[in-house]
């Protein structure tokens, strides 16, 4: 089954105007996250990532690969591995840039996992219970078990870990956030203290990206574009799109075409006018239109697929970025830590016991023979 919800927030939660901020963020600190569950496709770059890189300008920014989240779905080591690099890459390809970022690993910062277990102590099973993306997935054939049911007190962690302001995210994700403001509530509330900023959404225009089937696109529901595709892959996919089995000289509404849908993520305005104009007239090739989508898209890529090529061929460099992420991450990460530690009643010097940087520091970036992504 492919069902497609959109993660709407509890009604009666929160107001739409607490949860949601309306303009880009300048000067705030900014957090978001992917999890490397499969091959990054368009919906992520235009939900997400164009966000990411956006607001990297005028914020202090983190984003991070959220592979202690993809576990809820994977299982082989290797591959969780080899994703995980995959998604670093991309980051990288698509514009992050780490003299503005502090990219990392989740899994760089184990202390998330431990801020996640306090703030499951707080979170009631009802809360979880009205999550639709667990509900969803488990309809889409994952496994119920209790990490994917926790996904959003550890999403929550993440974002509460370094006190992030704003979390820019595709619309789907707006559930997820509106839990983490109702748990840094209820910390401060529970514990009587101001400890945790209640973080907003930001979400973009682009809304939801339609996938290859109409619905929404989701590595999940196996209905993406990969942003790194060859091109055989890019031709082929969009070849399969399903169109209307009329004659060309037909009068068709646009808005019912998937092709028209993807077109128009792409396409300036002034030429999706005159497709919508051949649309409604008849004379519509639906070749023609497969063709220059295909077009449009590979053109958009070029210039990643290239510096994404060129990173490629140096991953001890991608290395020494996240090492350096998961720094700037622990550092900001560690005085919250300690607050939280010391109100709830644990050792805050028990940070101790995690090294500076808040992760076990391995020597030396390993050098391109040992790399073993
Ligand atoms: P997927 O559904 O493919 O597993 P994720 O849940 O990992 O994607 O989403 C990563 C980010 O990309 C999130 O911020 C999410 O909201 C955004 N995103 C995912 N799919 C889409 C889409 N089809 N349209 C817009 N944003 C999306
Ligand atoms: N749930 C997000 C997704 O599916 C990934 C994620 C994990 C995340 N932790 C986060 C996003 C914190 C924003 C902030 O893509």
């Amino acid at each position: 089954m492919n069902t497609t919800t959109l993660a709407t927030p509890d009604s009666e939660a929160a107001d739409l105007s607490d949860l949601l901020l309306s303009v880009a963020p300048v000067d705030m600190r900014v957090l978001s996250g992917i999890q490397p569950s499969g091959d990054l496709h368009w919906g992520n770059m235009l939900g997400a990532i164009d966000q990411f890189v956006q607001a990297q300008n005028d914020n202090e920014m983190y984003v991070f690969i959220a592979n202690l989240h993809a576990m809820t779905s994977q299982r082989d080591g290797d591959a969780l591995r080899r994703s995980t690099a995959d998604v670093a890459l991309d980051y990288l390809a698509l514009g992050l840039d780490p003299d503005k970022v502090a990219l990392y690993r989740q899994s760089d910062l184990p202390v998330v996992a431990l801020l996640a277990w306090i703030l499951e102590c707080l979170t009631p099973t009802g809360d979880l219970d009205r999550c639709v993306a667990f509900k969803d997935k488990v309809a889409n054939g994952l496994s119920a078990n209790a990490g994917l049911y926790n996904y959003p007190v550890l999403q929550a962690a993440d974002i509460l870990l370094v006190n992030a302001q704003v979390v820019p995210v595709g619309a789907d994700q707006l559930q997820n956030i509106e839990l983490a403001r109702a748990t840094a509530s209820r910390f401060n509330v529970a514990y009587g203290a101001q400890v945790f900023n209640l973080p907003k959404a930001r979400v973009n225009q682009t809304r939801l990206v339609p996938g290859l089937d109409g619905g929404k696109m989701s590595k999940s529901y196996g209905n993406t574009i990969p942003l790194f595709a060859t091109l055989a892959e890019y031709r082929r996919l969009i070849n399969s799109i399903a169109t209307d089995g009329l004659p060309a000289s037909a009068e068709r509404d646009p808005q019912t075409c998937k092709v028209y849908a993807l077109l128009s993520l792409v396409a300036q305005a002034h030429e999706m006018q005159e497709w919508a104009n051949t649309y409604r007239n008849g004379g519509l090739r639906h070749s023609a239109v497969k063709a220059r989508l295909l077009e449009l898209m590979l053109a958009h890529m070029a210039p990643a697929m290239q510096r994404r090529s060129e990173l490629q061929a140096q991953p001890w460099r991608v290395e020494e970025v996240l090492r350096a992420g998961a720094d700037k991450a622990a550092r900001t990460a560690r005085p919250v830590m300690e607050r939280v530690l010391h109100l709830v009643g644990l050792d805050p010097t028990s940070l101790a016991n995690i090294p500076p940087s808040g992760f076990i520091r391995r020597e030396a970036a390993p050098q391109p023979r040992g790399w073993g992504m």
